[in-house]
């Protein structure tokens, strides 16, 4: 077979390529085939990572039936060399051995590392070449570096495809790499990402700047790659199939950001809503950071948690009013004129849920603590005419935030002398567990209590004022009203609530399974 021929396969591929490919390990090789079966019918695009297994050749045959039985698959054999980054021990000859034996068994693209490819000998990869595609890959698996130079080097050597992926150890580098793909994806068939927790937005937005496909696992348990996410989230939460160049993104910045639910949450609404955006996980490490990839993705919208919400202020053209009396900002948009406006939902987040059940009008309402989450609770409420008393455990923040907002402190021990309406729990204390509570069983007094932790769903504090009978109003209902403002500040639409706490209720339901079965 001459070049002519083995480069049809180039021209044909990319075109009916689905954008996710998803990367099938297993214990052995009836168990790799058990995994295939389990995700085929969904994803019609699979890798085997032969390396994972002991003994790759005897899933040759089975991936042959495999194939036979499921003639729409597009398959991709790697067996990469632990030179390359992969688990495969053998020699380069065994690897080529094995890599056209999967040609042979029904796979149509096969992947060699330029590791290997630099110690083939052009005949050895022409050959392979003429009986599937060729992916020649390339894994840094430290940082995003020398791309082009990286490009360079693999384009000596003939390939249908050429994967670079790398780490990114900061936000920006998924920059660096979509600007890579940009820039080079017209004139080569590139595949293109960025491992690493920090790499989220490369792995779900380079398939608009310019890579065939990327990369999904099987399921959150069975990835072949740092960073990884799940094939199924791939399509259902970030909607991968929809992202084109007018889709806006969206994200939660903020350190940690591993555990946060507004994903699942905001990708629900802009889902319901027909919106087309994606809303993305940003782990920033620095504000730095965060403020390079807000102006270069460019980010359309962003959510700001810990550590952030005061610090982000200075690198905003402008806040409302409110947003500067709390000192503390949880929402940016982009305006049309490119200028980021700040504003704060934390507190249209407490008085929603709250207006539902009672006037807040002279309502007296106890909030315990007089952090940024106590500050958005008080001011969002004072300025609807509520009277409030702040207990902390430091006293002197407490005066100070009473100060600020007209409020009164009040003193642990005079707390049964005032028949409060509402007690708004806006302290850390029952995160994370249902034992510890802000107020022993009999401080819980009132006609409404507002928990403002959300997980678990049901703290102690709800638990005792649901057992006296006291209308309870938990954390999650304040996650979804102050998403739920965020999604109608950035789209100008009515955020669907409803399906909002559905989704987010469901996630904390999966959390608790999932605990359950570790444990
Ligand atoms: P957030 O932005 O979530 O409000 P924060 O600004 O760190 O977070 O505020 C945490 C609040 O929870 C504070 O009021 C804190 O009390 P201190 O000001 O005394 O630190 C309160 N808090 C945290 N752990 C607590 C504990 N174990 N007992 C009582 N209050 C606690």
């Amino acid at each position: 077979m001459n070049s002519a021929t083995a480069s049809y396969m180039p021209r044909l591929l990319p075109l009916r390529l689905p954008r996710v490919c998803v990367a099938v390990i297993g214990s052995d090789a009836s168990n790799m085939i058990e995994k295939a079966e389990a995700v085929v019918r969904d994803n019609s695009f699979l890798e085997f990572r032969l390396d994972y297994l002991s003994k790759p050749e005897l899933a040759l045959p089975k991936i042959k039936r495999f194939m036979e039985t499921h003639p729409g698959t597009v398959a991709i054999a790697t067996c990469r060399r632990v030179a390359g980054g992969g688990k495969f021990r053998g020699s380069i000859a065994s690897q080529l051995n094995i890599l056209t034996k999967a040609a042979a068994s029904g796979c149509q693209l096969l992947d060699m590392e330029l590791q290997t490819a630099s110690k083939c000998k052009p005949p050895q990869l022409l050959k392979l070449r003429s009986r599937a595609a060729l992916i020649l890959s390339y894994h840094d698996f430290r940082a995003t570096r020398k791309l082009e130079e990286i490009l360079e080097k693999m384009l000596k050597y003939p390939a249908d495809f050429y994967k670079v992926v790398s780490t990114a150890t900061t936000l920006s580098d998924n920059v660096t790499m979509m600007k890579f793909l940009q820039t080079q994806s017209d004139k080569h068939a590139l595949i293109g990402l960025c491992m690493g927790e920090q790499g989220i937005i490369s792995r779900v937005l380079s398939v608009r700047a310019g890579s065939v496909f990327t990369f999904g696992a099987v399921s959150a348990d069975l990835k072949t790659a740092p960073g990884q996410i799940s094939a199924g989230e791939l399509r259902s939460i970030y909607r991968i199939d929809q992202v084109d160049a007018a889709t806006r993104v969206y994200g939660v910045a903020g350190d940690p950001i591993e555990h946060s639910l507004s994903p699942v949450i905001m990708n629900t609404a802009l889902r319901r809503e027909n919106v087309n955006g994606v809303y993305l996980p940003l782990h920033a490490k620095t504000l730095k950071d965060l403020m390079r990839c807000v102006r270069e993705i460019p980010l359309h919208g962003l959510s700001v948690t810990m550590p952030y919400k005061q610090s982000i202020l200075a690198h905003l053209d402008n806040t409302d009013a409110h947003t500067t009396k709390i000192g503390a900002c949880n929402t940016v948009v982009r305006g049309q004129d490119g200028k980021l406006y700040g504003f704060n939902t934390d507190a249209a987040g407490v008085v929603r849920p709250l207006e539902q059940r009672l006037s807040i009008e002279n309502a007296k309402v106890l909030v315990l603590g007089a952090g940024g989450a106590a500050r958005a609770a008080v001011f969002g409420l004072k300025e609807r005419g509520a009277e409030i008393w702040i207990l902390n455990r430091t006293a002197v923040k407490a005066q100070k935030l009473a100060r600020q907002a007209k409020a009164r402190t009040i003193k642990r021990a005079d707390l049964r002398k005032i028949a409060f309406d509402v007690i708004i729990n806006a302290t850390s204390v029952g995160m994370g567990n249902t034992r510890d509570c802000p107020l022993k069983d009999e401080e819980i007094q009132a006609r409404v209590v507002f928990d403002m932790v959300y997980d678990p769903v049901e703290t102690h504090l709800l638990q005792v004022a649901r057992a006296k009978g006291i209308a309870v109003i938990p954390g999650v209902e304040m996650f979804v009203q102050q998403a739920a403002r965020q999604f109608e500040i950035w789209t100008g639409k009515p955020a669907p609530a409803g399906d909002m706490l559905r989704a987010v209720t469901i996630a904390l339901q999966d959390r608790v399974a999932q605990k359950q079965q570790k444990s």
